[in-house]
């Protein structure tokens, strides 16, 4: 494994059993990720996309195969340990966005900031850095609740950049989307690697959205076994 890669699957295989029914998602699936990657993982629903993203950040564990970020092999970390991992150097956005209802929109992207001790100056400059970048000033002061789900989308991708991560892991930013907000959001999607440089791992059920990473990993369908 040569320095520059961030993440490492090989013979990637998850089987999960409700009641009869056995279900083998991702088939010995390898692949790598270096640094300033943009990897598209497309697959249709149903073929462990979320599932991909969860065990890369230390949610759910590996079946069998070899899952290692920034070289470690992450069956064999606690799960404290896979806490800071996230933490430090994940940004994560997942279907679910766990944006803090009660917070405005400037207050969940300045949170991760807060968090890791920038003083008050830098919050302001980052976050009215990021707010322009994603096209979300006039949201600033709202809460999330009072979001569109494309705008709620905008700021979980914010607030995952806010922590400065060395990889980004985004389940679908792009689905559930109509035309014109994917239209707006793909440009930005590139220029979080072209602008911010970062490593990204982007789950995607659309072919379009794919084509703007620059290497695509295709998980087939998984294979059912009834008992
Ligand atoms: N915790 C779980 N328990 C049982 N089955 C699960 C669990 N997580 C995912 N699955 C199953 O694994 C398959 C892949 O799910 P998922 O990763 O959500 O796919 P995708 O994101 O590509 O739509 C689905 O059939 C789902 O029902
Ligand atoms: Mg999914």
């Amino acid at each position: 494994m040569s320095d520059s890669t961030i993440v490492s699957v090989e013979g990637l295989q998850k089987s999960f059993r409700n009641g009869q029914v056995t279900i083998s998602l991702f088939n010995g699936l390898s692949f790598n990720v270096r640094e300033g990657d943009f990897v598209a993982v497309t697959g249709s629903s149903g073929t462990g996309k979320t599932t991909l993203m969860n065990i890369i950040a230390g949610l759910d564990m590996p079946g069998k195969g070899s899952v290692k970020v920034f070289g470690k092999e992450l069956s064999s970390l606690g799960s404290r340990h896979l806490a800071a991992m996230r933490a430090h150097s994940m940004g994560l956005l997942f279907q679910t966005f766990g944006l803090v209802n009660d917070l405005t929109v400037k207050e969940n992207i300045e949170l991760t900031l807060y968090l890791s001790g920038k003083k008050k100056a830098v919050r302001e400059r980052y976050v009215h850095e990021l707010l322009q970048f994603f096209g979300i000033q006039d949201k600033a002061q709202l809460t999330p609740p009072s979001l569109s789900f494309g705008e709620a989308k905008k700021v979980g991708m914010a607030r995952a950049l806010a922590s400065e991560p060395e990889i980004l892991l985004l389940d679908e930013p792009t689905g559930n989307l109509d035309p014109p907000s994917v239209n707006v959001l793909l440009p930005i999607l590139r220029g979080l690697r072209h602008i911010y440089g970062k490593t990204i791992i982007m789950t995607t059920n659309s072919l379009r959205a794919a084509t703007i990473a620059n290497r695509q990993v295709h998980l087939e369908r998984p294979t059912i076994r009834t008992a």
